[in-house]
């Protein structure tokens, strides 16, 4: 058989969203993201794939059970469109319980695939062409590609090194009379900054000055060391223009089940859920009582988890000062940000490129989490994982120091 020789392009709408995701040249050719090339690489060389945040340990059996039972008590077809009434349920308690958030089950809970298709869904219902849409950067890669797809402006606010804090200055100058949406993500990916109360309350009373609406990325919600948490929700004058942002993948260590969920406003979900059943109209059904059990497991499951992932940052911290980098203190998140100029790498991309055949590591350049026009600013600093097995991680440690020499 033939291939097809018709004229394929990126267009449209899409084009700017593989702008935005970075996936796509000047020159119009697709080409694999840099999580891609690098997850490759850790797949060619036998590496330790430090890049990709997902852990190498299966979470709570009660959790993964429940999902087989699931599956065997034949929970396989379409769930409700609003996601199964149990798991809302176990949303909206879980919401009270952590944080005093009362929410409906029934009026404004939305389950989803995963927080991405939240976030897809919530910026394609939210955001009309020309709309500004502000976020801190480095950001989660989704963010670019969802306001290209919707059409909007990205305007950012730099996290820069050595704490890698957003500058209250700069973040009211970036919200104006255009924002439509602040999008925010706390902990956040990839420097692991949590975002203290006073900054969420300076974003609330922007948003109120701006008419804009907030919207929170919050997936790694459980997973803060030492820090308190604040959902913007919970904060006065915040709910009734919040969506709220999170999934199962991360703190339960499902990220391969997609399963997130919003909670906001009847309001706000109308135009939320229009696209979303659009999107994928429904998913993971038997994952779904699973996340339920998942969301009502005990506080000490919860305290638990952030503490082991607190060790695991030390522990991979020390291996990657041992070896000479700088090393950022992320309070919560999977990831820690390295700077190699200091051991003689000042382009991350190219010790990300040699890292497997240097040290049998893998990690992401900072710069995959930047527009272009931003790179200069990011160039030296890594991305490394520590979701992942201590003995792994002190094997990681070991092999850095390679680059001493
Ligand atoms: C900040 C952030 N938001 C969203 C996601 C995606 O979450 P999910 O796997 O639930 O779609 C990730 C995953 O890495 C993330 O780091």
């Amino acid at each position: 058989m033939g291939s097809y020789r018709g004229k394929v392009t990126v267009s449209g709408p899409w084009q700017r969203a593989a702008r935005g995701a970075m996936l796509l040249s000047d020159a119009g050719e697709l080409r694999p993201t840099i999580f891609a090339e690098m997850s490759a690489l850790a797949a060619r060389t036998g590496a330790i794939n430090l890049g990709q945040g997902f852990p190498d340990e299966d979470g709570p059996v009660e959790v993964l059970e429940a999902a087989r039972q699931a599956i065997s008590d034949g929970a396989n077809q379409y769930p409700p469109g609003l996601g199964i009434l149990p798991l809302r349920e176990a949303i909206a308690d879980h919401q009270a319980r952590f944080y005093g958030i009362e929410v409906h089950p029934e009026r404004v809970v939305l389950v989803t695939a995963g927080a991405t298709e939240a976030i897809a869904a919530t910026l394609l219902a939210l955001v009309d062409e020309g709309d500004e849409v502000v976020t801190l950067e480095p950001f989660y890669d989704s963010y670019a590609a969802m306001i290209g797809l919707a059409r909007g402006r990205h305007v950012t606010v730099p996290l820069r090194a050595p704490d890698f804090r957003p500058d209250p200055d700069e973040f009211r100058a970036a919200v104006t009379d255009r924002t439509r949406v602040i999008l925010l993500n706390t902990p956040h990916n990839p420097t692991g900054v949590v975002l203290d109360r006073a900054f969420l309350e300076l974003a609330v009373e922007l948003a109120h000055t701006h008419d804009a609406i907030l919207v929170t990325d919050e997936v790694y919600e459980h997973l803060t060391f030492g820090v308190e948490h604040v959902p913007v929700a919970s904060l006065p004058g915040a709910r009734e223009r919040t969506v709220t942002i999170s999934s199962g993948g991360k703190t339960f260590s499902t990220t391969g089940w997609k399963v997130g969920w919003i909670t906001t406003t009847p309001e706000l979900l109308g135009p939320i859920l229009a696209v979303k059943q659009f999107l994928t109209y429904v998913n993971a059904a038997p994952f779904q009582p699973a996340m339920a059990v998942g969301l009502r497991m005990p506080d000490a499951f919860f305290t638990d988890a952030a503490g082991v992932l607190a060790s695991k940052r030390d522990l991979l911290s020390a291996g990657l000062r041992n070896a000479g980098f700088d090393v950022a203190r992320p309070d919560g998140s999977y990831f820690v940000i390295a700077d190699g100029k200091e051991l003689g790498f000042p382009d991350a991309v190219e010790l990300c490129r040699r890292l497997p055949e240097l040290a049998g590591v893998v990690a992401i350049p900072l710069t995959a989490f930047v527009h272009p026009e931003h790179r200069p600013s990011y160039a030296s600093f890594v991305r490394f994982a520590f979701c992942k097995r201590v003995e792994v991680l002190k094997t990681a440690s070991n092999q850095l120091t390679a680059l001493k020499s």
